[in-house]
């Protein structure tokens, strides 16, 4: 495997064809990873955390405009309260503390998934955060409170409050948490399941999937050069017999 850090940045935005504009992770794992170890599962939350630091950390380096990542599902809220309130904390940190120091300059933080089960506190801080870093270079989805089907029907109902009667899929596209976002151009799930688990239905019918049995807490560059050498290797047709 010829690993990416090592190749220009170009060939990763501009070398494969159409180029990597957008990368979503689904960060599986975290659980099994504190249970190897004998740790509570909020360890591994914690230690999960810092991967999705390294791994966006990394991704501006490689100059990908574009990440999503699935922090927390609309069913996420069955989990014992004990666990959910860990992940709420580890958010909360995020929302204070930023993520990469200097170079969250550079980060234009949005927020897909109904904001709304938040405490009004958080719930401030999630828009002050967009308002804030709007005009930045790069784009940091955080999915939270997320589901694809709840997306979808979010949207659908925004359309039908401004008086639609029809809608086109450019309609559904604009009003998706996404909005402008193109859609993902690979979609990486760690921890070894191979599905997509209610993540980014409307905007995943042609992104490239990755699934790979590292666990998300122990995700290093090399697994992201891992991914994108995939990614970089992939024909995409997008329904017609030539490539993109
Ligand atoms: C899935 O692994 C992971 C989650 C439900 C939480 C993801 C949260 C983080 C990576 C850190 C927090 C970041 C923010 C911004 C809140 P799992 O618990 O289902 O793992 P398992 O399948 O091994 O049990």
């Amino acid at each position: 495997m010829k690993f990416l850090s090592f190749l220009k940045k170009k060939e990763i935005s501009g070398g494969s064809n159409p180029p990597l504009r957008h990368i979503a992770f689904i960060m599986d794992g975290n659980g099994r990873w504190a249970n190897a170890r004998g740790l509570p599962r909020e360890m591994g939350h914690k230690a999960g955390a810092e991967a999705f630091r390294r791994v966006v950390d990394y991704c501006i380096d490689l100059d990908i405009r574009f990440v999503t990542v699935y922090a927390f599902s609309t069913e996420n809220w069955k989990r014992p309260q004990s666990e959910v309130d860990g992940i709420m904390k580890l958010f909360v940190d995020f929302l204070n503390e930023g993520l990469l120091g200097d170079k969250d300059k550079k980060l234009r933080i949005r927020f897909l998934g109904d904001p709304a089960r938040f405490s009004p506190e958080i719930q401030s801080l999630m828009s002050e955060i967009t308002e804030k870093t709007k005009d930045f270079t790069y784009t940091l989805n955080v999915a939270i409170n997320y589901g694809g089907r709840d997306d979808i029907l979010h949207a659908v109902n925004t359309l039908i409050k401004e008086g639609k009667t029809e809608v086109t899929e450019e309609d559904i596209s604009s009003h998706l948490y996404t909005l402008s976002c193109p859609d993902p151009d690979l979609i990486v799930r760690t921890g070894g399941e191979w599905r997509l688990s209610n993540f980014l239905t409307w905007q995943s019918t042609y992104s490239e999937l990755y699934f790979m049995k590292t666990l998300w807490p122990d995700m290093t560059k090399k697994d992201v050069d891992e991914a994108i050498s995939f990614f970089v290797s992939r024909q995409r047709r997008f329904g017609d017999i030539k490539s993109k």
